[in-house]
């Protein structure tokens, strides 16, 4: 393998994925999404925007801190100031990297920044300069790239390469590309720059036509070393281009594309549904490679053909990305030392309180369930590792519902030891006991978004709730899991309510 058939996957889930609208992070569940993307083998992990916020510096700073083995890089704008705060928030990191940006084509210098080519190019140089004094990792970004004048462009990248950038970004910002044109956007560039081999050229796509993927893979056919993109393609408006899409088709297409990646493919699939958990971002059942349906096939001719061979309809195996097809595999005789393995072969190392945490969740299902599957052991994990500390937590349920009667519930919360109850109706059992909740909490959460879906299958399957719920203004995501829906959906209400605490708490 050449230096240049490897290609660096970087990852902005944190960042770009996180100015999703809607979507908002505690520090907890950043550094979560941080060690599972370091498991996955991407290269660089963009863990945020330091100046952004304080709470986007302390992720940073967080992440820095304690995810080995990517680059971390932390983005800010092409000033002393930003710059200073990045490098605050990701100095400690084992390899750290400023990413700095400032856009490029006439429109944003002519309407946002109001400067002249020569003000950007001065002062993109300076910016340059200046992060290279604290670290030896600069990225440059060139805002608006694609839609920028080529020979203004060549000649911005060629200085900030000379003033030490070594990686320079070309993003289709605003997802105007078509990928014939932006490939040839790419390699027409690279011709224009004569020091272009002392950096990465990298590219980094928005979705707003369907398009970042595609124009993603044009770039890397035509020179790209760097693709930066976040899982499930969450980001601003439409997206970045998909991780996951990226990877595979680079994977799949090895015979025609003849590149590489240093990525753990078993846990692609993993890592999709923690970030769509977290973030409480959807991922459509139809999405490419991590999508329900993804490996799903319907038609009976299909079905046909998979059972007399497999690749007539299938271009890779679900278990490549690490959706198991295992089903059965603890019940409730299952000792610790049996569970822990377990865990283990699904590839999670547990430590000893992780351990006692995991063991008596997955007793509580047991209990309820037969067999315990490992989707219901991931979906465990989710709810019992990747857990902020609570300040609520639901004690007793007891709703009454039917077609003739009010929907009632009463419901005890558990607070600092102390316990609280209330009761309410409501148009559905959901709604009655949320306002329960609300009784107690006196915190009016509104509902935007409520999704259960059952994991793994079987009438005894465990429910799964994710909702969005707006409290003062901001949006938390909640998780609820049980095997009873009405006690699932009113543990995510409250999940989204203890992740409002945390972050007061975290404030003071
Ligand atoms: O889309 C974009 O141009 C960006 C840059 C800051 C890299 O996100
Ligand atoms: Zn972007």
């Amino acid at each position: 393998m050449s230096a240049t058939d490897r290609i660096y996957l970087f990852d902005t889930t944190l960042r770009d994925g996180e100015q999703s609208p809607g979507v908002s992070l505690n520090v907890e569940e950043k550094l979560d999404i941080a060690h599972q993307l370091a498991r996955l083998g991407v290269d660089i992990i963009e863990a945020g925007f330091p100046i952004a916020s304080q709470g986007d510096f302390a992720a940073v700073q967080a992440i820095a801190r304690a995810v080995k083995g990517p680059v971390i890089a932390g983005l800010c704008r092409a000033n002393r100031e930003d710059i200073d705060r990045t490098w605050e928030a990701i100095k400690d990191a084992e390899t750290p990297r400023i990413h700095t940006f400032l856009a490029t084509s006439p429109i944003h210098l002519k309407y946002k920044l109001k400067k002249s080519r020569e003000e950007v190019l001065v002062q993109a140089v300076e910016a340059v300069k200046y992060a290279k004094r604290f670290c030896h990792d600069v990225e440059f970004s060139a805002e608006d790239a694609s839609r920028s004048d080529l020979e203004f462009l060549a000649r911005v990248t060629e200085s900030v390469i000379a003033a030490g950038a070594t990686v320079v970004n070309l993003p289709d910002t605003v997802g105007y590309g078509i990928p014939d044109e932006f490939g040839l956007f790419i390699k027409t560039l690279m011709s224009r720059v004569k020091n272009v081999d002392q950096a990465i050229i990298s590219v980094h796509c928005h979705d707003d036509l369907g398009l970042a993927v595609a124009n993603s893979m044009a770039g890397i056919m035509n020179g790209a070393r760097q693709v930066e993109c976040a899982v499930n393609g969450i980001g601003e408006r439409a997206g970045n281009a998909a991780l996951e899409e990226i990877i595979m088709a680079l994977y799949t297409r090895y015979d025609l594309l003849k590149k590489t990646t240093a990525i753990n493919h078993a846990e692609i699939y993993r890592t999709s549904r923690l970030v769509s958990s977290l973030t409480g971002m959807q991922v459509q059942p139809n999405k490419a490679i991590v999508g329900k349906n993804a490996f799903a096939h319907e038609s009976g001719i299909h079905q046909d053909g998979m059972l007399k061979e497999r690749t007539t309809y299938e271009i890779m195996s679900p278990e490549l990305i690490g959706v198991s097809q295992s089903q059965l595999v603890l019940g409730k005789h299952s000792g610790r030392h049996a569970f822990k393995e377990h865990m283990e072969s699904l590839g999670y190392i547990l430590n000893d309180d992780e351990l006692e945490k995991a063991f008596a969740g997955f007793k509580t299902i047991a209990d309820k369930k037969k067999q315990v599957t490992n989707d219901d052991l991931e979906a465990l994990v989710k709810d019992k590792i990747y857990a902020i500390p609570e300040r609520f937590s639901l004690d007793y349920l007891h709703v009454v519902s039917g077609s003739t009667v009010l929907p009632t519930a009463t419901v005890r919360l558990k607070i600092e030891g102390k316990v609280f109850d209330a009761a309410a109706t409501g148009d559905g059992p959901v709604e009655a006991a949320c306002r329960a909740v609300d009784r107690i909490t006196d915190l009016y959460g509104k509902m935007l978004d409520y999704k259960l879906s059952a994991v793994g299958g079987g009438k005894d399957a465990l429910g799964e709730v994710v909702s969005r719920i707006q409290i003062g203004g901001k949006v938390y995501a909640g998780r609820g899991l049980s095997t009873d829906i009405i006690e699932a959906s009113v543990k995510s209400y409250v999940n989204a309510i203890n992740k409002h605490y945390y972050e007061l708490q975290q404030r003071e």
